[in-house]
């Protein structure tokens, strides 16, 4: 009784700013809720808002496109079905790395806020996996097992996603902890993506079960705030063509880091990734923290796997911390002897040879530059799982304006290792640094 009351009011109150309002009814018994999901967003699709307030189960493509300046409250639960037959050649194919989607949307000035969950039902697509260990094509897609993004954000601008939870994207391996742990590294996976976009910002995204947290590719002043992430690859993962990025107070556990890249992938293209600030990231059980990735060049023109040029440039890492964790020193200690557990394998890392061969690397070094790239305050331990290696800024030609303050970074057996090559301002580094070869 009050509850109608309240929500009439509600109502009454939120269709003075909105020209219509759509509350999506859920049809319950499993039934697909996808269509009427799709037809709010048609219908309400400007000037509106569009209440998600129950369970949905959804069986269809979520395509959501042409929105213009759209409250989108989400409070109840979007549940994706696991029909990996449905999903594999029906979900949004994204032209990167062979990505596909299960909700694509776009438009402008849109808000996604409310409390609410997307889940990507992830469990039956694990099983899947580990019942074939066909983990389908790099990246994702192939008809018959493409484990898709749960939200992408794809030309689009003017976003605000908040207040959100995501939880098991279907490319997340369901191991032990333990093994996870140990492995630090599994398939491709992504809960975020944002595509083409320019100015979206998420605050207080809470994901778990997932690979990527964010992956954001050929877009602008993108702004990810106060969120969490559990179990991942990339935390956030700069690709081709991102500038204008601001990451703040995140926490990752087990991840491969905040990282640029990876860039230089594709003969003849080239990749930029410019202004970009990261400040107040806590990592746990991460194989690195800060992370730059690049491919080595490529003899062949239409080469996948390097070749690539551009430019990194204006990066800044501020406030790092790695290591620690929730598990007694001495008890961590063993368990990183026994190589099982890693905290952060490399804390700081620039690679130019990413997934290239030593030898192609030598031959055809990367011709994309990085310059301007600044550690401010990076803190933490190495797990040991590079032996005292902490540091590993390796560029294929020389790096320009790389410099570093207020690093304090231990291994576990005291001894830290730096290792440089090709960088021209070491001495604006506050550590010393080996060449690899010396
Ligand atoms: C995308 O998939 C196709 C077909 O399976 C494959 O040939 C191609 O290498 C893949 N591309 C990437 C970048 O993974
Ligand atoms: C996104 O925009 C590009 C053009 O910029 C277009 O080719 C593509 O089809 C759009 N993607 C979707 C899913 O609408
Ligand atoms: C970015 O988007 C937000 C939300 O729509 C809006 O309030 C803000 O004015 C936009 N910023 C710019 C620079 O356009
Ligand atoms: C994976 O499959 C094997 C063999 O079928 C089974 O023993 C194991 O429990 C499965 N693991 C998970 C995490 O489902
Ligand atoms: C962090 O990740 C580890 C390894 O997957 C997991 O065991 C632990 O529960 C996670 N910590 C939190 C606080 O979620
Ligand atoms: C840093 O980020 C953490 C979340 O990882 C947050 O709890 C903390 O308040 C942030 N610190 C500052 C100074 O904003
Ligand atoms: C990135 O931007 C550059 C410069 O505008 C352009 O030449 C290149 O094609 C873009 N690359 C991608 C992957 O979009
Ligand atoms: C460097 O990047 C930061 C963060 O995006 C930006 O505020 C600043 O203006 C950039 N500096 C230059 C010289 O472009
Ligand atoms: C780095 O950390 C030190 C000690 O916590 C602090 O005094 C200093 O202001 C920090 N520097 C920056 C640039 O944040
Ligand atoms: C480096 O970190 C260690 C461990 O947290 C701390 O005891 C030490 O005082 C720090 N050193 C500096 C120079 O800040
Ligand atoms: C680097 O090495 C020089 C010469 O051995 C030494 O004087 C200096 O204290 C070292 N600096 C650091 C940060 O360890």
């Amino acid at each position: 009784m009050y509850l109608g009351l309240l929500s009439f009011l509600l109502l009454a109150v939120a269709a003075a700013a909105y020209e219509k309002i759509c509350a999506v009814k859920a049809l319950g018994g499993g039934r697909d809720d996808g269509p009427s999901i799709n037809a709010a967003f048609q219908e309400c699709s400007e000037n509106s808002m569009i209440i998600l307030d129950s369970y949905y189960s959804v069986n269809t493509l979520l395509l959501t496109e042409g929105l213009d300046h759209v409250d989108v409250l989400l409070s109840g639960t979007v549940q994706y079905t696991p029909n990996i037959a449905y999903w594999s050649p029906n979900s949004l194919y994204l032209t990167y790395q062979n990505a596909t989607t299960f909700w694509f949307m776009s438009g402008n000035d849109i808000h996604i806020f409310g409390g609410g969950t997307i889940d990507g039902n992830g469990q039956v697509w694990y099983d899947a996996f580990n019942e074939t260990q066909n983990e389908g094509t790099a990246g994702s897609s192939t008809l018959t097992f493409a484990r898709p993004v749960i939200l992408t954000i794809g030309n689009a601008s003017n976003v605000i996603v908040e207040d959100i939870t995501e939880i098991a994207a279907p490319n997340w391996n369901n191991v032990s902890p333990l093994v996870l742990a140990a492995r630090c590294s599994y398939q491709q996976g992504t809960l975020q993506f944002v595509y083409q976009s320019t100015n979206v910002t998420y605050r207080n995204i809470k994901m778990s079960k997932s690979i990527d947290g964010w992956d954001i590719y050929r877009s602008s002043f993108v702004t990810i705030a106060d969120s969490t992430i559990n179990n991942g690859d990339d935390c956030v993962s700069f690709k081709p063509n991102c500038t204008d990025m601001i990451v703040t107070n995140l926490w990752c556990n087990g991840s491969h880091g905040i990282s640029v890249g990876s860039l230089g992938q594709y003969a003849g293209e080239t990749d930029i990734v410019a202004n970009v600030f990261v400040k107040n990231v806590t990592m746990r059980y991460a194989e690195n923290g800060a992370r730059i990735k690049v491919f080595g060049g490529s003899p062949d023109p239409y080469s996948t796997s390097g070749g690539g040029t551009g430019y990194v440039q204006n990066i800044t890492f501020e406030d790092f911390y790695g290591g620690c964790l929730d598990l007694p020193v001495i008890v961590s200690t063993i368990i990183n002897v026994m190589s099982l557990v890693y905290e952060v394998d490399s804390p700081i890392i620039t690679d130019q040879c990413y997934f290239t061969s030593t030898a192609q690397c030598e031959e055809y070094p990367s011709k994309l530059t990085i310059s301007d790239v600044h550690y401010i305050n990076v803190t933490g331990t190495s797990s040991g799982a590079e032996g005292s290696l902490v540091v590993d800024l390796v560029c294929s030609e020389e790096c320009q304006d790389i410099t570093a303050t207020g690093t304090n970074l231990t291994a576990p057996d005291g001894q830290a290792t730096y290792i440089c090559e090709n960088i021209a301002s070491v001495n604006e580094l506050d550590f010393n640094c080996t060449s690899p070869t010396s």
